[in-house]
């Protein structure tokens, strides 16, 4: 196995505060990773950090042996990694067809010159209404195809926003809080359609969740960090025996008053 995601010695501060205090960790191909912590923990720090959203105070990151530190998030997507938001991030305005043929285009027509090619563009056209059909079928979201993306109801969206970054043609996909926003049910149906992206389509996953269920439910390996700093990192069964994880991310402490 080699490594897809080297995370080496990273490391952000603002101001006084250490967000991400260094941080070491690696993903191989074909896992879901799981990125756990408490609220403030620096999660979403690590994913800006990882996909070029802001840059590291030292360390580096390397994505399939390139070092990437330091690229803009659209020279990481270029190179097949991509993120989601914590929030449902969507074209509100557009059709849910026109939302996927838009993700497309943030790869395939990363280029200006390219616009000039009226080849290339028709091309382009009809890949992407291909890819939008087969992504509606994946995603489970034909229902809802022509109509306004602000319409869906909040999970819909989330499942909309996973889905447009599944159109950029990842290789691997970092995915911020999933499951936040959604009920139940929801929670549910997202937990299946990020199982589906590694078993149908290949695509490496790194999730950030809070909810501690649907992270041992669906991760191969969780790094655990709190403070900026990785506690632990191992299978659910074993992160979830770690004193430490238990006082940090529950918040209890063990010990009887
Ligand atoms: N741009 C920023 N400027 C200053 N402090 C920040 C910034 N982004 C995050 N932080 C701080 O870094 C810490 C980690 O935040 P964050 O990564 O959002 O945590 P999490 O996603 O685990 O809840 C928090 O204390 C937060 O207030
Ligand atoms: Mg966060």
């Amino acid at each position: 196995m080699s490594a897809v995601l080297e995370v080496k010695e990273l490391s952000k501060r603002f101001g006084g505060l250490l967000a991400t205090n260094n941080v070491s960790f690696t993903t191989e191909r074909g896992e879901i990773v799981g990125v756990i912590g408490p609220n403030g923990a620096g999660k979403s720090t690590l994913f800006n950090l990882i996909t070029g959203t802001i840059k590291p105070s030292s360390g580096r990151v390397s994505f399939y042996g390139e070092d990437i530190t330091g690229c803009t998030p659209e020279q990481a997507a270029q190179r097949g990694l991509i993120r989601t938001f914590q929030s449902a991030t969507v074209f509100k305005e557009k059709t849910v067809r026109d939302n996927l043929r838009i993700g497309m285009q943030f790869n395939r027509l990363g280029r200006p010159f390219q616009l000039l090619d009226r080849a290339r563009v028709k091309e382009f056209r009809s890949d992407a209404g291909r890819m939008a059909t087969e992504l509606l079928d994946f995603a489970g979201l034909e229902a809802y195809a022509d109509r306004p993306a602000g319409d869906l109801p909040y999970g819909a969206q989330k499942i909309l926003g996973v889905a447009m970054a599944l159109a950029t043609e990842p290789k691997q996909l970092l995915m911020d809080e999933p499951a936040a926003g959604l009920n139940p049910v929801e929670t549910e149906s997202m937990g299946h359609l990020i199982q589906k992206i590694r078993l149908e389509r290949q695509i490496d996953v790194v999730l950030v969740e809070h909810d501690m269920a649907m992270v041992t439910s669906i991760c191969d390996r969780i790094v655990v960090i709190n403070r900026g700093e990785i506690i632990t990192i191992g299978t659910p069964e074993e992160i979830q025996r770690h004193p430490e994880v238990i006082e940090a991310y529950l918040g209890v402490d063990l010990e009887f008053d």
